[in-house]
């Protein structure tokens, strides 16, 4: 019997909080199911959640889950989901939780089962800290994948993109690219400024989404966006 190819995986990460990591998360899971690929999604840790009969709900990983129609539990597609909109591990700590890595690989594992790939949306930028010493960006290595960055283009984002490539790569975790997402409309010199990720990044953008009024991180607007994402370098 051949051996069960292991799905790849691919982390996204960004260079703040709201910065498009939902948005481009859903417009690649939508984009490779369009390709014919078997797609898991995971958020792994989210703060910022509603009651619900069922239980606490994090709405990225709801439009994740909607992305990729998957029949997994909420439990494993979010083990770690907490009501306030604040650092993990202070939510974590307010809730008396410890994040335990090793749940969330478990979690991976069993959700990368018969997949191709599985998506894995990080919460706020690289370094936000899960506990007093655990952080974010220890995820990549402990699941094996490389990591996607979405710079949020606006003022101050050539800092926030170098910073956080150069701290992915002195992680250990593999850099796999970049989406350029377009968050301020009045941004001047965009060119520019991509002229400047493309040559510092040292790639091409994945895609560049430009700025959609109105635009949600859902599937709506996923699908809309990610027709523009090359997926040739994937
Ligand atoms: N290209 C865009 N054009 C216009 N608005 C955008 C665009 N991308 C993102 N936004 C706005 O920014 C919000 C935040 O985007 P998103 O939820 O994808 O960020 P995030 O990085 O996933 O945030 P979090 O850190 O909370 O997970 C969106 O709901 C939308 O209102
Ligand atoms: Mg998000």
């Amino acid at each position: 019997m051949a051996a069960k190819k292991k799905a790849a995986g691919l982390f996204v990460t960004g260079t703040d909080t709201g910065v498009g990591k939902t948005l481009v998360s859903v417009s690649l899971v939508l984009a490779l199911a369009r390709h014919g690929l078997r797609v898991g999604v995971m958020k792994p840790i989210a703060s910022g959640s509603e009651q619900t009969p069922a239980g606490l709900r994090n709405s990225d990983a709801l439009a994740l889950m909607q992305a990729c129609g998957t029949d997994s539990p909420y439990s494993a597609v979010n083990p770690y989901c907490f009501e306030p909109p604040i650092s993990p591990h202070i939510a974590a700590k307010e809730a008396r939780i410890a994040i335990d890595p090793g749940i969330i690989r478990t979690q991976y594992q069993a959700l990368a089962d018969n997949k191709d790939l599985v998506i894995v949306e990080g919460a706020g930028g690289w370094y936000v800290p899960l506990s007093l010493d655990a952080s974010m960006s220890d995820l990549p290595k402990l699941l094996d994948t490389p990591v996607l960055l979405v710079v949020g283009l606006r003022l101050g984002c050539l800092n926030h993109a170098l910073l956080t490539k150069r701290a992915i790569e002195a992680s250990g975790a593999e850099f796999a690219g970049w989406i350029g997402n377009c968050l301020d409309p009045g941004l001047e010199r965009l060119e520019e400024n991509l002229a400047t990720l493309r040559h510092r990044l040292g790639s091409e953008p994945l895609a560049v989404f430009p700025f959609e009024p109105g635009a949600h991180s859902n599937v709506h607007c996923g699908e809309h966006l990610g027709r523009r994402l090359s997926l040739i370098s994937f």
